[in-house]
Formats: structure tokens, C-alpha cells, sequence
């Protein structure tokens, strides 16, 4: 496929299999349930709409992402609103609209006086001590999340009390927790939590939001099957299927595997130490914020060429560190050749700078043919919105 590189293509095919398994595991163990797509992991207009059109509920942490749901026509309701940086206008917008809002912080308890008591309906979430439940796989294992209200503190039954002085119906617990290893042990952590909770506030609640978080898409990993019926059969024990909701706020899971970022080999430069192979694509389309060790990877040889004992394969930019990975003991690359990132859809394009060039094209491969989905950002697009006259 000839296609001018570099571009991102989603396999819509991949994708479509993979949610599947996601809907199929929830439908076998909790059928009363919702998916939330998390807009932050990917929200090309093209990814939001089409978890949309699957079924899928907005999951959206600003009012940019709040507005960008209404844009492409999601239905009034089936948004989950998280996060610390709503906006007061959107925050009590949604709830009157029947929206899913998890409250975070002090300031949107203040926000509810405004409402009818009638409406007067949030969940909130809550922040725990996951790294003692799960030693090493959280994500800041000294000082712990910044997210929802904290329980060991007590501040997670203050902002209970000071809800149910305002006649607001507590509708919902959200458990979200970021973890460094997506494993098993932290979703049986979440469930118990939430078992927690449940006893000793005797909450009646509409649903139960376990966040996302999870991996998908990836054999070697755990699987949606795992991670449903584990949370089941511990929620199970002090929820009913039928009156409380699990709701799962997906986002690598689902759109991770699916993307591949096409690149090709411009130029092949040898100095006194190295051999560098410059390629047109860059790692800040694939691992913006530079964490990555190593990404999955095929080549495309136009040829063969000897076996070299080591190629740097580096990006366009002008940063030194723009070098994606070492090619030890394999073919000498050319220029024309091809090299393809795989794995690439979650934090990639969400997160790349416009950095010396912009946006590329993005295709969806289905049955064959390829789709393009976004035009590449060209000089243009880059301008928009820039005041040139004083
Ligand atoms: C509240 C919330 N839900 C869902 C997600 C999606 O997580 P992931 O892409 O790891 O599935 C995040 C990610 O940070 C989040 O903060």
C-alpha cells in the first residue's frame, strides 16, 4: 500500500473483535452495565464516534471534551463526567441532563446548592491506599493518588456527610485507579473497596464505576474475561446484578491494539560511531511523553542488505533523543524502506506535540481498503485561530 507516510491506520476489524470480547465478558458476568469510552486515551473524532455508534457512553474530563461529546452528536445522558477540572456551567448542565457526574473535589459540592433538590444526584469518587493493597503496582507509591476524596483521612466521609446535608442523592461510586501494572490484583482491590464502602455507608447505589485502566488486545496479558468475573464475584456478594450498574471506563483496552503508525526510512548516515537510519516518523507520534523502552515493530524491505550489528533508528525532529529503538543483528535498512509501530492508539495521538510538523493522516483499514479518517494538519489548520492584526 502506497500510501505517503507517516500515518497512523486503525484496523477496524481488530478493533471491533477486541470490544466485542470487552461486551461479551461484561454481558457473561454483569449485564446491567455500561462502557464509558475515555475520550482522554484517544478522542479522534473518528475513534469517539465509532465507540458511540458500538454502544459506548462518553467518558470525558473537561468541559472541551464535554462539548466535544455534543459535537459529533452523542445522545443527552450518555456522558460520564469525571475529573477535577469541570466547569460549573457544564458540571450542573450535565446532571440535569441525566449525565453520570463523579464528583472530585470540594468545589462541585458547592456547585449543587444551585440545583433543585430534586436533581440533586452525583456519585463521587474515592481515593484509597492502593499501593498498601497492592504493594509496587501503583502509580505514586509515596504520596499516593491525587483523585476523589480521600477514605484512610476521613475526608471521604466528610464529603458523604456534607452531600447528604444537602439532600443529594449519593447515585454512584467511582473507583478509578491508574496502576503501573493494569494487573488483576488492583480491579480485586477496587471490588473489595467498593464492598467496603457499601457496608459501612449503606449507600443505595445506581451503579458502581471501576474506571478503566485494564489491558485488552494483548494474549500475554490478563484478559476482559479475568478481570469481569473477578470483579463479579466480590461484588456480587454485596451488590445486586439487577439494581446496581457496573460501569467500566475503558480506554487502551480498546484502542491501543488496533492503531499502527507507518513510517519510512528518508536517509541512512554513517559517522564515526554509528550508523543512524532517519526515518519521516517520530517518537513523539508514538510515545510522546518519551517513557518507553522499547515498541512493538515490523520492518517493510524494499531489499536485502547485509546483516549490520547495529542501527539507530531516529525520527525527523531536531532533538537529539528523537531515536526509537536499535536494530541489533538485523538487515541494513534503506531509503524507501518501511517501518511500522504497532500497539501505537492509546496516549499517542492524543498527546503529540506540533512539533516542526503537524498532525498526519490517519486512515481505518476495513476489508481491505483504506479509509482516510483525518486529512494531515498542514500550515493552514496550523493557523487557525491565530490573531494576526492587533
Ligand atoms: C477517570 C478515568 N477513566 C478512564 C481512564 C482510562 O484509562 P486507560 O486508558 O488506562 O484504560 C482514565 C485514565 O487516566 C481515567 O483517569
Amino acid at each position: 500500500m502506497d500510501l505517503k507516510t507517516p500515518y497512523y491506520v486503525i484496523d477496524q476489524k481488530e478493533l471491533d473483535d477486541n470490544f466485542r470480547k470487552l461486551k461479551n465478558a461484561l454481558d457473561n458476568h454483569w449485564s446491567n452495565s455500561i462502557i464509558g469510552y475515555s475520550y482522554k486515551t484517544n478522542a479522534l473524532p473518528w475513534v469517539i464516534r465509532h465507540f458511540d455508534r458500538l454502544g459506548c457512553f462518553a467518558e470525558v474530563v473537561s468541559e472541551e471534551e464535554y462539548n466535544l461529546a455534543k459535537l459529533v452528536g452523542v445522545e443527552k445522558g450518555k456522558i460520564i463526567y469525571n475529573g477535577p477540572i469541570k466547569t460549573k456551567d457544564t458540571f450542573l448542565e450535565a446532571i440535569q441532563d441525566g449525565c453520570i457526574v463523579n464528583i472530585d473535589s470540594q468545589r462541585e459540592i458547592d456547585w449543587l446548592d444551585v440545583l433543585p433538590v430534586e436533581n440533586r444526584a452525583v456519585g463521587i469518587r474515592i481515593n484509597f491506599d492502593i499501593e498498601k493493597m497492592c504493594p509496587g503496582q501503583s502509580q505514586c507509591p509515596e504520596e499516593g493518588g491525587r483523585f476523589g476524596f480521600c477514605y484512610e483521612n476521613g475526608e471521604f466521609a466528610k464529603a458523604v456527610t456534607a452531600l447528604r446535608d444537602k439532600n443529594v442523592r449519593i447515585a454512584g461510586l467511582h473507583l478509578h485507579t491508574s496502576s503501573k501494572s493494569r494487573g488483576l490484583d488492583i480491579y480485586r482491590a477496587i471490588a473489595g473497596v467498593a464492598c467496603k464502602v457499601q457496608e459501612e455507608f449503606h449507600f443505595d447505589l445506581d451503579y458502581i464505576d471501576v474506571g478503566g485502566g485494564f489491558f485488552g488486545g494483548l494474549p500475554t496479558k490478563p484478559q476482559f474475561e479475568e478481570y469481569m468475573a473477578l470483579m463479579a464475584e466480590i461484588l456480587s456478594a454485596r451488590f445486586d446484578k439487577e439494581q446496581t450498574k457496573l460501569i467500566i471506563e475503558p480506554g487502551m483496552a480498546v484502542i491501543g491494539a488496533p492503531i499502527r503508525y507507518v513510517t519510512t526510512v528518508i536517509d541512512v548516515k554513517d559517522t564515526q560511531f554509528s550508523r543512524f537510519v532517519v526515518t519521516d516518523g517520530s517518537r513523539t507520534s508514538i510515545d510522546p511523553l518519551m517513557s518507553k523502552s522499547s515498541y512493538f515493530h515490523s520492518y517493510e524491505h524494499q531489499g536485502d542488505g547485509p546483516i549490520l550489528p547495529k542501527q539507530i533508528i531516529c525520527g525527523y525532529t531536531c532533538m537529539e533523543h528523537d531515536r526509537l529503538f536499535e536494530a541489533i543483528n538485523e538487515p541494513a535498512l534503506q531509503p524507501g524502506d518501511r517501518i511500522v509501530y504497532h500497539k501505537v492508539g492509546a496516549y499517542t495521538m492524543c498527546l503529540s506535540p506540533l512539533f516542526i510538523k503537524y498532525f498526519p493522516d490517519v486512515y481505518v483499514e476495513r476489508g481491505g481498503e483504506f479509509i482516510k479518517v483525518r486529512e494531515s494538519w498542514q500550515p493552514e489548520e496550523y493557523m487557525m485561530k491565530s490573531i494576526l492584526e492587533e
